[in-house]
């Protein structure tokens, strides 16, 4: 089978013309022996190539580039399958972008096998690069400048779980402003009473009284909260739609366990995945407005993971929206994520909606998402969740 992939990736120090001619003779005659064949474009500081090649010697061959410190911030923009090669005459051929903005097509033309049409994706991606129309200030960050130290939360811990007749417990885990070394909130993810996956305290439940169990958990989580003296930091917890719609009162209950424990509504955000929200949406809008009416906020969970998105951000806009973790992972290496993340961050931001990346593990991944526009932050790379607690720290610290 034959694949074709296209990247582009950025200089990391200044290169010698010379240089890049010896590099380019190296990248043919090693692409020739291994039945690989491309283009290079280069516009100063910017390389775009495209590969194309059989399955295996073409991944063999994007570990090989992809390993060379000459450049760095290699992001895959295409990986796909093509029914013949397009440019079998040119084991890799080097176009000086600079020298065709206006028009890439002549010099690639020339060496092609194949004719591309002019809806082929690598073509489109191939002119988008040579106009310069892809740029973005991303690949500014350099992750060697920052250094990452543990700070205590400042909050204080339990010795002893809250002893409550629900066998749950919760495990904080902060959302932060890693620039600001600010907590903006705390999230209250459910575990067992032996401090297993949220899955095993549902597992022995009949289903009928999943509801009820969601809903009534929450106390715990809220007098942890209220436990741990957070102050006035805010406190997510995850309830799905139709535990507030088919318990009666629900609000009135939850309300009744934030006040009890001294919290405020204004203080707690519920989060509720893309995925509850779309399939049950009347119900999700039923939780909406009494919830919003008694000032307890929304934010959409796990977004990006589901399908139905975007037709969901057209009829509710949620004060907060999570970016799943699926977006996030590996983003800094990844054309399609960033085109959908840095998509939803403007959409966001017009909406007046605060952009959160979830599952963050990675300094790359904070800083490329942190350049992106993204505001806050949760993930292993600043804190894992602590049960009965709220752990501490590592916020980042710029040392150059
Ligand atoms: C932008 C760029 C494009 C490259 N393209 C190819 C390529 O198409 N095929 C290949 O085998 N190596 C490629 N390389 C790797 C270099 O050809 C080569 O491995 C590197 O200069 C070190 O050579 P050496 O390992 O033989 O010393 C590329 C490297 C860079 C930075």
């Amino acid at each position: 089978m034959l694949s074709i992939l296209v990247y582009r990736s950025r200089l990391s120090r200044p290169l010698a013309q010379d240089e890049l001619s010896n590099l380019v003779d190296k990248a043919a005659k090693r692409n020739q022996e291994n039945g690989v064949s491309g283009i290079l474009l280069f516009d100063g500081e910017h390389f775009f190539q495209y590969i194309e090649g059989p399955d295996k010697a073409l991944k063999a061959t994007y570990e090989h580039i992809r390993s060379d410190p000459l450049h760095h911030h290699v992001v895959t923009l295409l990986s796909d399958y093509a029914p013949s090669a397009r440019f079998s005459n040119w084991a890799m051929q080097l176009i000086d972008a600079r020298d065709h903005s206006s028009s890439i097509v002549e010099p690639i033309s020339a060496g092609l096998t194949t004719p591309l049409p002019s809806h082929d994706r690598a073509l489109k991606l191939i002119k988008a690069f040579a106009s310069g129309r892809w740029k973005d200030h991303t690949t500014d960050f350099v992750t060697q400048n920052w250094q990452f130290e543990t700070r205590a939360s400042g909050f204080e811990t339990l010795a002893e779980p809250i002893n409550s007749i629900l066998p749950c417990q919760f495990a904080l885990q902060p959302i932060v402003d890693p620039l600001r070394y600010t907590i903006s909130s705390v999230e209250a993810l459910i575990r067992s009473a032996t401090g297993g996956p949220p899955y095993t305290c549902f597992e022995n439940l009949p289903a009928a009284e999943h509801h009820l169990f969601d809903l009534e958990s929450k106390r715990n989580a809220l007098e942890l909260a209220s436990r741990l003296n957070i102050g006035d930091c805010k406190l997510s917890i995850n309830l799905l739609p139709m535990s507030l719609v088919s318990i009666p009162n629900a609000v009135d209950q939850l309300l009744a366990n934030i006040e009890k424990f001294g919290l405020t509504p204004q203080q707690v955000i519920v989060e509720v995945t893309e995925e509850e929200a779309i399939s049950h949406f009347d119900h999700f809008e039923l939780a909406l407005k009494k919830l919003r009416s008694v000032g307890i906020s929304v934010a959409i969970d796990d977004f990006g993971a589901g399908f139905a998105g975007l037709s969901l951000l057209a009829k509710f806009q949620p004060e907060k929206l999570k970016i799943d973790r699926l977006l996030v992972t590996d983003i800094h290496q990844d054309g399609p994520k960033q085109a959908i993340v840095k998509a939803i961050v403007e959409c966001c931001k017009s909406l007046g909606i605060t952009t959160i990346a979830e599952g963050i593990e990675t300094p790359e991944e904070w800083l490329w998402l942190q350049a992106a526009g993204v505001e806050l932050f949760q993930g292993f790379l600043f804190a894992k969740p602590l049960i009965n607690g709220i752990p501490a720290v590592s916020w980042p610290i710029l040392t150059k």
